[in-house]
């Protein structure tokens, strides 16, 4: 009887697991997660069928937070084909930011025992419990783009060199207003990522280790006062609150004067101040502010060709795939992947061993060289 009723259990799991999977990608909100939209990177034609199909009879479940963004959309699918050009069975799920239902998907997965985990968060605090639970059944984790925090479940990390990122997003903006030799003062608010993003924290800690000094001699003014990331972080990486927040700012702040630089950390938020800007009458070419962002977006890249967005971003998620999928290799066929970073990435309870790949900042000057010229977007999807 007991082992009747486990068989119905399990049964009653594995059919969860399939509901929850069949909301993988709600057609008429985001482009199939594995069927890249024709606005999506252009991907990297799948590789020649592996001599050895080494994934043959394993599957891979991933983890990925949200299809409200276009870069985590194109993480999945680029990790899907080249899982499955391996040989993989894939099964990915996204959360859309809702930290419970991450956890089920996840309880769902090591119900069904998958072979190994791919895991961006949502809340990365709140799966400590559940990443427990794969460890206990023997299945490995990695931590994709956004590190796991409090646990000692996870075997490698493959992100970029996020507080590389904050740097280069600060020191664009002293290149580009010449802080170091002005004589002007220039008024700059920040919109900093979220309080349970490891990146978030690192981003910001970035960006002040460049403009700090700026703050301190007055040649950069924040007319809020929040510069701190407890003042200037945004739950979730929401747009709509980086809009409301740059609306209040315009309103409270900036009667009399204009504001000269959004330092925000991500294109959402570079969305949400352009619409917040142009509804306080802001005109591009010449009051516009210097706006910053991360991921070159297929959208934030067309802002930033007609002068609504400064810069971002450009993080390469075919690389970044590349590097978790080394990792599922690794683990679990008993290799070593490559590895470029053991000393950075502590989540509380370990220093995760990590790939970092590199970061670049591209504006209207070298979009065309590092965006079109990479094979990112073609020139077609940026005019469309
Ligand atoms: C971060 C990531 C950023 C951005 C953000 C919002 O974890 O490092 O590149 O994508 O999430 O999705």
């Amino acid at each position: 009887m007991k082992k009747f009723l486990a068989l119905i259990l399990a049964l009653v799991m594995v059919m969860g697991l399939v509901a929850c999977g069949s909301n993988e990608a709600p057609a008429t909100e985001a482009p199939k997660a594995d069927a890249p939209a024709a606005d999506a990177p252009v991907a990297d034609a799948p590789e020649a069928p592996a001599e050895e199909q080494v994934g043959e009879g394993k599957v891979v479940g991933i983890a990925m937070p949200t299809q409200s963004s276009e870069r985590w959309i194109n993480d999945g699918a680029n990790m899907k084909s080249q899982l499955e050009a391996l040989g993989y069975e894939v099964i990915l799920q996204y959360a859309e930011d809702d930290v419970q239902q991450q956890v089920s998907q996840i309880e769902n997965f090591v119900a069904q025992q998958v072979d190994c985990l791919v895991i961006a968060a949502v809340d990365s605090g709140a799966l400590t419990s559940v990443e427990a639970q794969a460890k206990a059944a023997g299945i490995p984790i990695i931590a994709y783009d956004r590190l796991l925090m409090d646990t000692d479940a996870v075997s490698y990390y493959a992100s970029f060199d996020n507080e590389g990122v904050g740097r280069a997003i600060g020191e664009y903006i002293e290149t580009a207003k010449d802080l170091a030799n002005t004589t002007e003062t220039y008024t700059i608010e920040f919109f900093m990522g979220s309080p349970d993003d490891n990146n978030a924290v690192l981003l910001h800690k970035g960006v002040m280790s460049v403009l700090q000094k700026y703050l301190d001699n007055g040649t950069l003014v924040c007319k809020t006062g929040r510069t701190s990331f407890e003042d200037t972080c945004i739950l979730r990486w929401s747009q709509e609150t980086a809009q409301q927040w740059c609306e209040n700012y315009l309103a409270a702040y900036y009667a009399d004067e204009d504001l000269d630089i959004a330092c925000t950390a991500f294109d959402g938020f570079a969305y949400g101040c352009r619409s917040a800007l142009e509804s306080a009458g802001y005109v591009v070419g010449e009051n516009w502010p210097l706006i910053t962002g991360q991921d070159a977006e297929l959208m934030a890249t067309k802002n930033i060709i007609s002068g609504h967005q400064t810069m971002s971003i450009y993080k390469d998620t075919r690389l970044l795939a590349e590097k978790c999928v080394t990792m599922v290799n690794a683990v679990l066929t008993g290799s070593e992947p490559e590895i470029n970073d053991t000393t950075t990435y502590d989540n509380n309870v370990m220093v995760v061993p990590s790939y970092l790949c590199t970061p670049v900042a591209v504006d209207v000057s070298n979009y065309e060289e590092i965006i079109i010229g990479g094979g990112y977007y073609t020139a077609e999807q940026l005019a469309g």
